[in-house]
């Protein structure tokens, strides 16, 4: 089988290509990224390795570059990890967004058409159905929840949702959307909460937190996110959205208290900062359908995962200092630019 990953340079999708390389041993994983900021090459340094592994710089909004790709790898599964994916950034400036996350993911989908795939896999999130009151722990995000966006982040990947169904609807393509939640671990560009936190902490500076802290993120370690989209993509009814999460609700300010308590520094460090615009106050998944459809158990619970993360974190300086650094923009040149 041959698995086509866009925006593999990213966290996820990083971290889903090495999921799938280790498991299947007869796959081979052809590689889609436009090396934004967010992307990274040197986090698939080991897979470039791998002669199962080919890396292809380009645009998901770029018909001609994506036609070419599919001609020559003939995808049987396209995976859609591709996305400007940063909601502060989405405030700042929409259009790139819109570009990405909607023409990028309807461009994929006219290549899907033209060259036949047997699924298209859209990584969804959690943010396109807005978000729960604090005082209603009882609510959670089912399938059925209706699409209510509050970002031109959310409303860009609500926006690819919607196409990805009408696609199935209109013209049969064959598809799968998940949407998750908030994902942590390995590879997580230190601009998300946790790794922004991790890394300003072990050097001392202050912890800005947006408003009161009190709002909640239902946290999944990015290993458990790899092996539900692996399950929904393979086996998972067509036409069909799946949830993810696991039950691990907590509000930004316990997160980034634990990671103090974690690294052993002092909460004085937490500064509150003016909170973002349109800020969503709580996320939480229901995840009964894919569990009782696909059978799907997250196996990392937060206490774990955060410290494996912390741990991931303090051994991998380099991975987070080229970043900081911008060091990690010239892998690509370093890796490609005489060939
Ligand atoms: P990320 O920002 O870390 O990575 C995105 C990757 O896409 C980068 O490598 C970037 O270079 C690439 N990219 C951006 N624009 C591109 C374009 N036009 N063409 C080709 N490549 C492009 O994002 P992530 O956190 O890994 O998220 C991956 C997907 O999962 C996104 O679709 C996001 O919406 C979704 N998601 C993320 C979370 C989360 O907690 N991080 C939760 C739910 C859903
Ligand atoms: P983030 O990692 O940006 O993910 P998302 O907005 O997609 O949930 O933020 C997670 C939560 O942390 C969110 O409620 C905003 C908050 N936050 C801060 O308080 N300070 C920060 O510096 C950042 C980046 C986020």
């Amino acid at each position: 089988m041959v698995i086509l990953v866009t925006g593999g340079a990213g966290f996820i999708g990083s971290n889903f290509i090495y999921y799938e390389l280790d498991k299947y041993a007869e796959d081979r994983i052809v590689c889609i990224d436009a090396l934004t900021y967010a992307g990274n090459l040197e986090t698939l340094e080991e897979a470039l390795k791998n002669e199962r592994f080919v890396f292809y710089r380009g645009d998901i909004a770029d018909g001609e570059f994506v036609n070419g790709v599919f001609a020559k790898e003939h995808p049987d599964i396209v995976v859609n990890f591709a996305a400007e994916s940063h909601v502060d950034r989405s405030i700042e400036a929409p259009d790139i967004f819109l570009r990405t996350n909607v023409i990028g993911t309807m461009t994929l989908l006219e290549a899907c058409r033209k060259y036949g795939i047997q699924r298209f896999h859209q990584v969804g999130t959690d943010e396109v159905y807005g978000d729960l009151p604090l005082d209603r722990t009882d609510l959670f995000f089912t399938e059925e929840t209706p699409i209510h966006t509050s970002s031109p982040y959310s409303a860009s990947k609500a926006a690819a949702d919607l196409l990805v169904l009408a696609y199935h609807r209109t013209y049969g393509l064959p598809v799968t959307i998940s949407r998750c939640s908030n994902n942590y671990g390995p590879y997580h560009f230190p601009e998300k909460l946790i790794p922004l936190m991790i890394s300003r902490a072990l050097a001392d500076e202050s912890l800005p937190v947006y408003g009161s802290g009190e709002n909640v993120r239902d946290w999944l370690y990015v290993k458990d996110h790899c092996s539900a989209i692996d399950l929904v993509m393979r086996k998972g009814r067509n036409g069909e959205v799946y949830n993810i999460g696991g039950h691990n609700e907590r509000t930004n300010l316990q997160v980034v208290k634990t990671i103090l308590k974690e690294l052993g520094k002092p909460e004085t460090l937490i500064t509150y900062v003016k909170d973002r615009p349109g800020h969503d106050m709580r996320y939480a998944i229901d995840p009964t359908k894919i569990r009782s459809e696909l059978g799907w158990q997250p196996e990392t619970s937060f206490d774990d995962g955060i410290k494996q993360t912390i741990r991931w974190y303090l051994d991998n300086r380099t991975w987070w200092e080229h970043i900081l650094a911008g060091d990690y923009r010239n892998y690509y040149e370093r890796m490609y630019g005489d060939r």
